[in-house]
């Protein structure tokens, strides 16, 4: 057996109505900044109740497009170290200046403390990222925290769409949020980013920087460059978006069935979200008991068992070359994170799971943590 750890989903009736939707835009010679991209666009807000909605061509553009407005020459942002690369890396492009945070070990997200004994005269803003789709549980008291200090908060949501606390999306709870449509994300574009904001000057903004700087009459009035979305990326998106809650509630019935199975089992601990949270489950991380090499545990899983598996973020962030050489950060900077992650496993999480193939998959889990102890 071949488990993957993710995989795009597309039902058959999907991929006609998008095969239509296709053939409509390429007959109407519109194919990018068209009506199928406002659609994508006031769909994505209706869905998500944010007042706007602007599309980007990936969620490292969303992150671009949106830093840039906050003239980040000279100034700190503090980002998770458990992210993906653009996170930090967007700050970079905006000219500003990453400062790595800690995380909470039971949530694998930004831990508030540490973002606050980081705050310096020099810091702008914050990004809090919904690591594997939990919405960061101390998110209500981070945005207090950002408003009385007045700095911006961005909640890179890539991980998040869908998620929800006390019944709010992802995305909204921040100045800004950022969203990813790549092809392993709970819903694609193929490729493709969403950013949702509620101030009007910002939508106008990120519309003009996505579009090389260009006003709607096409006056250069900022610098930008290009950040658009194509129409078919919106086709594809707008039809995965019409199956979001199936997507939603496919993944939560695979964390049951996960946790049923291993919730039991002392090598590890699998991770449940607050009452008050859906989660969207991009990722199913697990971590297991320090000592056990998990990148062994990967290898027999794959090997024996056909299971891929993954990391969610390891190494984090400050250990990547690129950072250790240009900001200087180094082996320790952030214990709970370095400690943590290298135990962390991601478990295959898609919408074509079965309950007999999660059941394989934790078993072999099961198998291969007793092979390598
Ligand atoms: C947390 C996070 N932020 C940003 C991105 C960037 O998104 P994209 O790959 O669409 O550029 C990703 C992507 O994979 C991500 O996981």
């Amino acid at each position: 057996m071949k488990v993957s750890s993710s995989f795009p989903y597309f039902s058959k009736d999907s991929i006609n109505a998008i095969l239509a939707d296709m053939s409509q835009m390429l007959n109407s010679g519109q194919l990018t900044d068209g009506p199928f991209s406002e659609e994508f666009e006031r769909k994505f807000a209706a869905y998500t109740k944010a007042k706007y909605a602007v599309a980007v061509s990936s969620g490292s553009a969303a992150l671009d497009v949106a830093l840039r407005h906050y003239r980040l020459a000279g100034k700190e942002v503090i980002v998770p170290t458990n992210t993906f690369v653009s996170t930090p890396n967007g700050v970079v492009f905006a000219g500003g200046i990453p400062v790595f945070a800690d995380m909470d070990p039971q949530t694998l997200c930004i831990d508030l403390e540490d973002v606050k004994r980081r705050v310096t005269s020099k810091t702008a803003g914050v990004i809090v990222v919904h690591i594997a789709g939990l919405i960061c549980p101390q998110l209500l008291e981070l945005r207090e925290f950002c408003r009385e200090q007045e700095l911006f908060l961005i909640e890179d949501s890539a991980h998040a769409h869908g998620a929800t606390l006390d019944g709010q999306m992802a995305g909204t709870f921040g100045d800004v949020g950022c969203f990813s449509f790549y092809p392993t994300k709970v819903m694609t574009s193929c490729e493709g980013g969403m950013i949702l904001t509620a101030d009007e000057e910002f939508a106008l903004e990120a519309r003009c920087v996505r579009s090389c700087g260009q006003n709607a009459n096409r006056q250069m009035v900022m610098l930008g460059d290009n950040w658009r979305l194509s129409e078919q990326a919106a086709i594809v998106g707008l039809h995965q978006l019409e199956h979001i809650e199936e997507f939603l509630a496919k993944r939560n019935q695979i964390a049951a069935w996960y946790g049923e199975v291993l919730g039991d089992v002392a090598e590890v601990s699998v991770l449940r979200p607050p009452p008050n949270i859906r989660h969207s489950y991009y990722k199913y991380p697990v971590v297991l008991t320090s000592g056990i090499d998990c990148q062994k545990v990967a290898e027999v899983l794959k090997r024996r068992f056909g299971v891929e598996s993954g990391h969610i973020y390891y190494p984090p962030c400050h250990l990547q070359p690129y950072y250790m050489e240009t900001f200087g950060s180094c082996v320790g900077d952030l214990p709970i994170a370095e400690r943590v992650l290298k135990q962390v496993m991601c478990l295959p999480m898609h919408y074509l799971l079965t309950k007999q193939t999660v059941d394989y998959v934790s078993e072999a889990l099961v198998s291969s943590i007793e092979a390598v102890v």
